[in-house]
């Protein structure tokens, strides 16, 4: 019999989480302003609002905090997080945030001015914001597979190079500053891009002499994906397969709080020494002196010890298995999901789970908020709320997917808590029929407002 996957590790401490009751739920939904955001975690049983900086370190990580060297200038923690950086992306330069974003306030206050367009795959949130603030335009060039939650494309965080191309030809390239990669790309299904695709963006882009960079938070498990799916990949280690994607690009951002396996951090690496000097410059502004940019010492050198982790093959296995186990068990109960299923997390399409709400009262914010009151587990929204209103007409912009996001924290829960999160979800299918009405909007901020949108119900 072959042996199924089992977790590389075993278990040295635990946390506790509570039950709640069905009527205390809905008392702390409607405190909450049906915003699932501002719950707080002990009202929560099953947290899977994001995979962000909730993972679990290991035993190694945690010893690595006591090696923290707290130079505020040059200190060895930062060198260690350096030549780990280094070995892994192949990039030169190393500067340390506080966070992914603010990797990218720091990378896009050099780069991005008012009137550019950054084409890309379905560009993150904050990605997005950080472009958008600067008064320039974020392109989805995404595959249109992506969009078909039916499709079974192996890669539907590919980029459309035809797509890329017509921008390249639309506009100059003075106002086209980079291109830039998600991988793994998040808002389209936690999916990957293939090392094919990557090459041929930078072909592409080579010729329009565009830069490549990427949006690594997730690279580890999109080299785990590459490596499972893509022909002539299969022998290549994870680390030999991340270096090559690197090398398509000139420079990263990250978020340390995913695939670097730590609850905070962030960085930029990257090779063009101008650029370098001019990230430099607003990382002192912002983050703090080149060598930590906001982080502790303790923190990069668990950081280091986190990115080997990450990019073991024994690791992503049993990360990627888990997620896959819990999506194929809510297709075993015919519940509509983007496949092939995500590294980070499971989508659910709430347009085929609830056709009786309509887009303008938040599909996919209904289903996330009754999943809630359901079993206490908590998912997001990936729909109209977080795609926000254009910033010039100020209109609704209607994605193509309403999801809710079930994100799975990194070695933090078993499988017998995926079963539980199958059967709550499978409880609210079966009764789907019941559910009539969704939410409006009473209050809302100006930008990225999902975080803090205030409901009633509809
Ligand atoms: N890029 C991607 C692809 C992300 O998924 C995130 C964060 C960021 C950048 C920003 O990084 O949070 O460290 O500032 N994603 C989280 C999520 C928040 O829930 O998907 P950050």
């Amino acid at each position: 019999m072959k042996l199924p996957y089992a977790e590389p590790f075993r278990i040295k401490m635990v946390e506790e989480i509570h039950q709640s009751t069905r009527a205390e739920r809905e008392n702390w939904l409607k405190n909450a302003d049906y915003n699932l955001f501002n719950l707080k975690s002990s009202q929560v049983f099953i947290d899977l609002l994001t995979d962000s900086g909730t993972g679990a370190m290991s035993d190694q990580q945690w010893g690595a905090l006591m090696t923290g060297d707290e130079s505020y200038a040059g200190s060895r923690s930062f060198e260690k997080l350096h030549e780990t950086v280094r070995n892994i992306s192949g990039y030169k330069y190393l500067l340390p945030t506080h966070q992914g974003r603010a990797a990218e306030n720091v990378l896009f206050s050099v780069l991005v001015k008012d009137g550019d367009v950054i084409p890309g795959n379905s560009h993150f949130d904050t990605t997005k914001g950080h472009i958008e603030i600067r008064k320039a335009h974020a392109i989805d060039c995404t595959i249109d597979e992506a969009f078909d939650i039916n499709d079974t494309h192996l890669f539907k965080g590919n980029i459309d190079l035809k797509k890329l191309e017509e921008v390249y030809n639309t506009y100059p390239k003075e106002k086209i500053p980079f291109c830039l990669i998600t991988i793994t790309c998040n808002s389209s299904g936690g999916q990957p891009v293939s090392l094919e695709n990557m090459k041929a963006v930078k072909e592409l882009s080579d010729r329009y002499r565009i830069p490549i960079y990427f949006d690594s938070a997730r690279f580890a498990e999109n080299a785990y994906f590459i490596k499972m799916r893509e022909k002539g990949q299969e022998n290549r280690t994870i680390k030999e397969i991340a270096k090559e994607a690197f090398s398509y690009g000139v420079g990263m951002t990250m978020s340390s709080k995913k695939d670097g396996l730590v609850n905070i951090g962030g960085f930029i690496a990257l090779n063009d020494a101008e650029i370098f000097k001019k990230a430099s410059n607003f990382t002192i502004i912002f983050e703090g002196f080149i060598t930590y940019g906001g982080m502790a010492g303790r923190d990069m050198a668990a950081l280091a010890v986190g990115l080997n982790e990450a990019t073991e093959f024994e690791y992503l296995e049993s990360r990627i298995s888990q997620v896959e186990y819990l999506g194929n068990k809510l297709i075993e109960y015919g519940i509509p999901v983007q496949k092939p299923i995500g590294g980070h997390a499971v989508f659910i399409d709430s347009l085929g789970f609830l056709p009786n709400i309509s887009r303008e009262e938040f599909p996919a914010q209904t289903l996330a908020n009754e999943i809630y009151k359901e079993a206490g587990i908590r998912t997001v929204e990936i729909g109209t709320l977080l795609a926000d209103r254009d910033p010039e007409t100020r209109e609704n912009r209607y994605p193509k997917l309403e999801l809710v996001r079930l994100a799975i924290p990194r070695r933090t829960y078993t499988n017998n808590h995926m079963d539980y999160i199958a059967a709550a979800i499978k409880n609210v299918y079966d009764r789907r029929n019941e559910i009539t009405k969704g939410y409006k909007i009473v209050w809302e901020s100006e930008i990225l407002r999902h975080f803090t949108v205030q409901l009633k119900e509809a």
